[in-house]
């Protein structure tokens, strides 16, 4: 279950749209404007004399104008949410792509002494798009990572140096490549990018047994807001506790992440288990997992899709049970029939595999999906065009507000309109708030991720997303309302400028986020980037100076 609810999505995007959509495009770069060749140039003129490798810079240099052919193409490479990709929405002026790190400190310093902005893409899966569309900056680089994806795993030391512009899947591969008896606790989706991913803390399906990827994180390399390499010595624990949950591009661009390897078993359990509307009719299913999905054992992880199914008379909501158990299917079928009989799990449902194979079917490839398609930045979708927004759940939620979820899912006609219940618990509750910046820790029962399609008629999705969000209310978190950051939300509020009144607001955004550890990272970025050069919609405000 990436993000379509398990289901394969493969209509083609309307060839009307599309066309309308390139016209858009172009036009948009013939009104780029003309300082921007010149720009360039003194972008590279100021590289070519601030980097010491040997390396021809326009090789991996591309403008919109010079590389008409393939900007484009360059551009939307590893784009997930088609919903950013408007006119409207100011793209780079040019994108390079650093293959040296040399090169990512020559851009930070280069865009300091010419005053251009930087925006960093190691993924491109942000769901607001804030590494490659800007809607407070006019004219920035994008800087690519896509050619710094180094993966060096040292079984031995039961660690690993990764590369900010890696994919998990690759990740995954490499690791899986060494060792059958190691894994990493990460995120279903194998597209993700590790740079990202670890900033916002970067949860996945052994996060019960072994926490965060951000937990795991024993050193980085970073480059800070002067250009100077860091590492986690050199940047200090202030700063090496900010990028470790504290969200992408505030701080300062990741290089390369050390983590730790998790131990997993040789044989790993995966299971699917679909209830109707009218299978679990009572809601005695999705109550008794809301009541215990936290408290099983640690190694067990029971993810929940909800999602509208079917039309006219048929039409109804399925409520899909997806699991990981580490270890094999008789222990299993003890820990169910012991803790959630009520799901009916039976031993036909269950599949055992290895950790590896165990992340392709997480990432939702078809069953016997080669693993080599981690490697192959393959997804199993179809580029989305999509609105998401999270939530975090402390006391089950009664019947009467699940009716009002499912009454809400029966009105949506999208399959990709669904929620994902991710349980907490075990390792998640026994950090601090306060350990990394993500403070969802003890107390939370699942965390609630929104989503919806916005293709066709966005205006009509976004808003039943809203008004479920709105709806949600009395059964989720307050004061504040917690979000995830790596499911960065503007609606919850965007930076404008350095003043008083935005800095207010910040606070609201910001604590939504990060709890308390909002004032801590506010007092790490004004320490490490008081001129605010890594900033964004949604990123650490710096103070104001009147204040
Ligand atoms: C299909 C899909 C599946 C997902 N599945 C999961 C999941 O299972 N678990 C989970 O926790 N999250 C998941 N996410 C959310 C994901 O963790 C975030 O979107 C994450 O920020 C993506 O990282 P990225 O490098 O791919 O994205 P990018 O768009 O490249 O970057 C995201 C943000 O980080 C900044 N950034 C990127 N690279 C760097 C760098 N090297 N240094 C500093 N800042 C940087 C960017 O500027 C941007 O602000 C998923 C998202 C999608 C679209
Ligand atoms: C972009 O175009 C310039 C000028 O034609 C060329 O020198 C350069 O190699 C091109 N960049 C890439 C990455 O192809
Ligand atoms: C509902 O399902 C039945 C049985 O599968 C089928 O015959 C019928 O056409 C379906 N109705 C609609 C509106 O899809
Ligand atoms: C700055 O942003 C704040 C908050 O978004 C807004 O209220 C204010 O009017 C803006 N001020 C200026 C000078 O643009």
């Amino acid at each position: 279950m990436c993000l379509a609810a398990g289901m394969r999505i493969s209509k083609s995007f309307p060839a009307i749209f599309y066309i309308s959509f390139i016209a858009l495009y172009f036009s948009l770069y013939t009104i780029t404007p003309i300082f921007s060749n010149s720009l360039q140039d003194n972008f590279i003129k100021c590289l070519e004399k601030n980097t010491y490798v040997d390396f021809p810079l326009e090789k991996t240099f591309f403008s919109p104008k010079r590389n008409a052919s393939i900007f484009k193409e360059v551009l939307e490479s590893t784009i997930q949410n088609q919903r950013l990709l408007t006119k409207s929405l100011p793209k780079p002026i040019c994108i390079f792509k650093p293959v040296h790190e040399s090169h990512v400190q020559a851009s930070i310093i280069c865009s300091n002494k010419l005053g251009i902005h930087l925006r960093v893409r190691s993924g491109g899966h942000d769901f607001e798009g804030l590494s490659y569309v800007s809607q407070m900056e006019t004219s920035f680089v994008l800087l690519d990572f896509s050619k710094l994806r180094q993966i060096k795993v040292d079984i031995e030391d039961n660690s690993a140096w990764v590369q900010a512009g890696a994919t998990l899947g690759e990740l995954y591969y490499r690791i899986a490549e060494k060792s059958n008896r190691h894994g990493f606790p990460a995120g279903l989706c194998s597209t993700v990018g590790v740079g990202g991913y670890i900033t916002g803390g970067g949860y996945g399906p052994l996060m019960r047994k072994y926490g965060l990827a951000a937990d795991n994180v024993l050193d980085a390399k970073i480059v800070d807001a002067n250009g100077k390499l860091l590492d986690r010595i050199a940047m200090g624990e202030d700063l090496f506790w900010a990028i470790r949950g504290g969200g992408g591009a505030s701080f300062g661009v990741i290089l390369a992440w050390k983590i730790k390897l998790a131990p997993v078993p040789e044989t790993l359990t995966v299971f699917t288990v679909i209830k109707t509307l009218e299978q679990d009719a009572n809601f005695k299913t999705l109550s008794k997992w809301q009541r215990i999905a936290h408290k099983l054992v640690e190694e067990l992880f029971i993810r929940v899709t909800i999602s509208p199914i079917g039309n006219g008379e048929n039409k109804t909501v399925m409520t899909m049970y997806r699991g990981l158990f580490l270890g094999g299917k008789g222990t299993l079928m003890k820990v169910m029939n012991k803790g959630f009989l009520e799901l009916g799990l039976t031993r036909k449902d269950c599949t055992e595999m290895s950790w590896i194979e165990s992340t392709v079917y997480n990432a939702d490839f078809p069953a016997n999906t080669p693993i080599e398609v981690l490697i192959q930045a393959i997804s199993p979708f179809e580029k989305l065009s999509f609105k998401s927004k999270s939530d975090f759940v402390k006391e089950p939620i009664p019947v009467s507000g699940l009716k009002g979820i499912f009454k809400r899912m029966m009105q949506e006609d999208s399959l990709a309109s669904f929620l994902a219940w991710t349980p907490y618990g075990g390792m998640m509750a026994k950090f601090s708030e306060s350990e990394i910046p993500f403070p969802h820790r003890r107390g939370t029962l699942f965390k609630i991720f929104y989503n919806t399609n916005t293709e066709k008629r966005p205006s009509k999705h976004i808003n039943w997303l809203r008004d479920l969000y709105s709806f949600m209310t009395p059964y989720v978190s307050s004061n504040p309302r917690q979000s995830y950051v790596n499911y960065r939300d503007l609606d919850l509020g965007k930076n404008k400028n350095n003043s008083k009144a935005n800095f207010k607001k910040a606070q609201i955004w910001g604590t939504k986020y990060f709890k308390d550890n909002f004032d801590r990272l506010v007092k790490i970025k004004l320490k490490v980037d008081p001129h605010n050069v890594f900033r964004h919609e949604q990123s650490i405000p710096t103070l104001p100076t009147t204040m």
